[in-house]
């Protein structure tokens, strides 16, 4: 029996199987075995599948938490839209907008300190992609998500919206100060 010509026999599922047959089936069983193992084991012991939480809310709600957030802890304004860089203490929970065509406001954080990320989507589909630390998730409208982190190195990070979102998408980047201590 070939793979390309039909079998010679009708009944054909009662002949045994090849030996190199049976050593396909093993390879491929033992291959998904490992991949299926991968994706607990990376979640867990890898670096860029952030646990996150989301919760459902609303704009309203959400814009209230990070505008007094942005009223208590404005650094200073950045960029032609005058957009606030907030340092909030370290530990706390941090507030990020996301909307056409913009992320509100930018971040300082300090350097080994862990944050609560909250990010919301105040219109509709946008992606999180925080560059180059190939942290990537999407984010939704009408859920708040939450990530953990803990920037590790001091520098300016990108922060780029890798969800096509209109005809303003690629202008929607931001940056994330990383400062020491
Ligand atoms: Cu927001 Cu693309």
């Amino acid at each position: 029996m070939s793979a390309i010509q039909p079998p010679e026999e009708r009944v054909w599922w009662k002949e045994p199987i090849a030996p190199i047959e049976i050593t396909w089936i093993l390879i491929a069983f033992v291959w998904c075995l490992f991949m299926f193992i991968m994706m607990p084991y990376w979640h867990i012991f890898g670096k860029q599948n952030l646990a996150n939480e989301a919760y459902r809310s609303t704009p309203e709600l959400f814009t209230a938490k990070a505008q007094a957030m942005v009223d208590k802890y404005k650094v200073r304004e950045e960029t032609e839209q005058a957009i606030p860089v907030v340092r909030p203490p370290a530990g706390s929970d941090v507030y990020l907008v996301a909307r056409l065509w913009q992320w509100w406001p930018l971040l300082e954080l300090e350097e080994g300190q862990t944050y609560r990320l909250h990010l919301m989507s105040l219109d509709w589909l946008h992606g999180f992609s925080l560059q180059p630390e190939n942290i990537n998730i999407q984010v939704h409208p009408g859920y708040e998500h939450i990530l953990q982190v803990q920037p590790n190195r001091a520098g300016t990070y990108s922060i780029i919206c890798n969800e096509y979102c209109g005809i303003n998408h690629h202008t929607m980047a931001a940056k994330l100060y990383v400062v020491k201590k």
